[in-house]
C-alpha cells in the first residue's frame, strides 16, 4: 500500500510510456536498461533494516570510504611543523599493478601523488602533532558506472580521503596474540590475493571476528593448497626472526606486497641481517625467536604469541628485540627524527 502511493508521487524517469511499449522484447540481452524506480533501505550497526522506500532510478550517494581497490599511506608532522609523506610513489605503482589485474584504468604516478598531496594539504589541520599519530590517506579506485553483466566498469572514480589515526590495534604497541586459522584461507594461486582490493579483506572477516571473540588480536592465515605455509595476517605481512636471519613469505600472488614490508627488508639488510624471502612452514614458528608484523596501518608490531592447533607459542618482545630496532628506525625516517638517506619521504 505504501509503495503504490509512493509510485503515484514519484516522477517516472528514463523512457516514456510509448518508448517502453515499443521496446524490442524479443531481443533482450544482459545489458543495463534503466527502469523507473528502485527500492532502497538502510541498515546500520544495530543490524535492523529501517523502513525502505521507492525512489526514481538514479545515482546513489555512497560513502567515499566504501570498498573498491584501495591504498593506504601516511603523512606525518615533523617537529619543525613540516608535513612528510612516506613513499607515495610505491602506493601509486601498487595501485597501477592492481588496476591492471582488475581491468581498471588507473591514475599515473604523477596524478596519484598530486592527488595525495592536495588532499593532505587541504586537510593539514588534521595531521596529528609530532609523535601523536599520522594522517592516514586512503586513495580509492572504484567502478562507478552503470553495469549489470560481468565486464570491466564503464566508469571508474578515483578518490582520496584522509583520516587522522593512532595505533591500529587496540593493544597499542603491546605484543599481539595471533591465532593460526586452518579452516578459512585468504587467497589462492591465480586469484587476486596480491591486489589491495576490498574483495581480499571481506573474506577474512568471519575468521577475524571469531578469533577476536576468543580474545586474539588477529589471525595468521596459511596457504590454501598445502595448509602448511604461513601467508599473512588479516591486514599486514609477517616476519620471523632466528638469530641473524629474518624470514618472510615471498609475494607470489597470494600475499600483498606491503610498502612497509619492502622498507623493513631494506632496513634489515642495511643493519646486516640476512633477509630471506621464502616459504615458511607453520611448524617453524615453534622454534622462532621473534615474530613481527608490518603494514602501513600496523607499522611494525611485535607478536607475543601465536596459537596453533591449541598450542600457544611465545616469542621474545621488548626494547632489545629486532622488531623494536627496526620499528624505531622506520618510524624515525617517517617522522623526520632520522635523516632519510633513501629518498623515501617527500616534504610537502
Ligand atoms: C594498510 O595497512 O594501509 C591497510 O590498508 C590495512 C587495512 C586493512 C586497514
Amino acid at each position: 500500500q505504501a509503495a503504490s502511493s509512493l509510485l503515484q508521487v514519484c516522477e517516472p524517469s528514463g523512457y516514456s510510456d510509448d518508448e517502453c511499449a515499443a521496446m524490442d522484447w524479443d531481443n533482450l540481452g544482459f545489458g543495463l536498461i534503466p527502469t523507473d524506480y528502485m527500492y532502497s533501505m538502510k541498515c546500520y550497526d544495530d543490524q535492523i533494516f529501517e523502513q525502505g522506500q521507492l525512489s526514481r532510478y538514479g545515482k546513489i550517494e555512497l560513502s567515499p570510504s566504501a570498498g573498491g581497490l584501495f591504498e593506504g599511506l601516511k603523512a606525518y608532522r615533523k617537529e619543525n611543523g613540516q608535513l612528510v609523506l612516506f613513499h607515495p610513489d610505491q602506493n601509486a605503482i601498487r595501485m597501477q599493478i592492481g588496476a591492471k589485474r582488475m581491468c581498471m584504468p588507473y591514475p599515473s604516478t604523477d596524478q596519484f601523488i598530486d592527488a595525495v598531496k592536495q588532499t593532505t594539504l587541504a586537510n593539514k589541520r588534521w595531521v596529528p602533532p609530532p609523535g601523536k599519530g599520522s594522517l592516514y590517506i586512503r586513495p580509492l579506485l572504484m567502478g562507478s558506472g552503470p553495469i549489470l553483466g560481468l565486464a570491466p566498469a564503464p566508469e571508474c572514480t578515483f578518490l582520496v580521503f584522509a583520516s587522522p589515526v593512532g595505533n591500529y590495534f587496540k593493544e597499542g604497541l603491546a605484543p599481539l596474540n595471533l591465532y593460526v586459522e586452518s579452516e578459512f584461507h585468504r587467497a589462492t594461486h591465480g586469484g587476486a590475493g596480491g591486489v589491495k582490493t576490498i574483495s581480499n579483506y571481506a573474506p577474512v572477516l568471519k575468521a577475524l571476528s571469531r578469533a577476536k571473540s576468543r580474545g586474539f588480536s588477529d589471525v595468521l592465515y596459511l596457504d590454501a593448497v598445502n595448509k602448511k605455509y604461513v601467508e599473512e595476517v588479516s591486514s599486514c605481512n609477517i616476519f620471523v626472526v632466528n638469530g641473524n636471519v629474518i624470514s618472510t613469505p615471498p609475494t607470489n600472488g597470494t600475499i600483498l606486497a606491503g610498502v612497509t614490508r619492502e622498507s623493513i627488508i631494506e632496513i634489515a639488510c642495511d643493519y646486516g641481517y640476512q633477509v630471506e624471502e621464502r616459504r615458511i612452514p607453520v611448524d617453524e614458528l615453534l622454534d622462532a625467536e621473534e615474530v613481527f608484523c608490518t603494514g602501513t596501518a600496523v607499522v611494525v608490531a611485535p607478536v607475543g604469541s601465536i596459537t596453533y592447533q591449541d598450542r600457544r607459542i611465545e616469542f621474545k618482545t621488548g626494547a632489545q628485540s629486532v622488531c623494536s630496532e627496526l620499528y624505531s628506525t622506520l618510524v624515525g625516517i617517517q617522522t623526520g627524527l632520522i635523516k632519510d638517506k633513501k629518498g623515501w619521504t617527500i616534504e610537502i
